[in-house]
């Protein structure tokens, strides 16, 4: 499956993505990882992955989703992970995409749609976090959920803290759910079973 990996950033989970990828018997290949940032640190730690940049700032909605539309069917896209792209997509986009767009979310959703999630996560005093990877529909983080993975919110934990335990989750989780969807078969970082990813000690 011919993959592009959207961010808007630093691009840890499209480099864990990457890594996954590179494994012989992974269902999807990378041919884009495509940037709405042209300052997006992950651009430069895509390796041999042919980059673009889609600029969203001062744009209409509608002229940005259409060259975007247009730069992955340029490169055959077939499959998008969107992986810390932070720019919401508008309906007909997300139309045309459905059921081939896949989307990392730091947090137990439904819980904590949108953005701040570990700080609103704190504050709301859950005993339990996480990251979801989920199907992208109109609604915002609201598309059917794929693959969660659960880490405990300690009596210590900062927004920092807190955020570092459910990346480390994502790194993993990620790459497992997008084989998943992209394979059709379970491919578990611990072998068989359900496809949710505890955290431990
Ligand atoms: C990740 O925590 C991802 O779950 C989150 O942004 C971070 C990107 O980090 N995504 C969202 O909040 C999407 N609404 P990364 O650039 O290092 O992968």
């Amino acid at each position: 499956m011919r993959t592009a990996i959207l961010i808007s950033g630093r691009g840890s989970n499209m480099v864990s993505l990457l890594a996954a990828m590179a494994a012989p018997g992974y269902p999807a290949r990378p041919v884009l990882v495509l940037s709405n940032r042209e300052n997006a640190g992950g651009l430069a730690l895509t390796g041999s992955v042919p980059t673009a940049v889609v600029t969203s700032r001062g744009r209409e909605r509608e002229a940005f989703e259409a060259e975007l539309d247009r730069v992955l069917v340029a490169h055959g896209v077939e499959f998008i992970a969107l992986a810390g792209f932070m720019r919401v997509l508008g309906e007909g986009f997300v139309r045309r995409w459905q059921g081939k767009m896949i989307n990392i979310h730091p947090s137990l959703l439904p819980s904590f749609r949108g953005l701040d999630t570990h700080a609103r996560a704190l504050a709301a005093g859950v005993r339990l976090h996480g990251c979801s990877v989920h199907w992208v529909s109109p609604g915002v983080d609201e598309g059917a959920i794929i693959a969660q993975a659960a880490v405990p919110v300690l009596p210590a934990d900062d927004e920092a803290a807190l955020a570092a335990r459910v990346l480390a989750q994502e790194h993993s989780l990620y790459p497992a759910a997008l084989a998943m969807v992209t394979g059709g078969q379970p491919m578990l970082p611990g072998g068989d079973g359900a496809l949710a990813c505890g955290w431990a000690p």
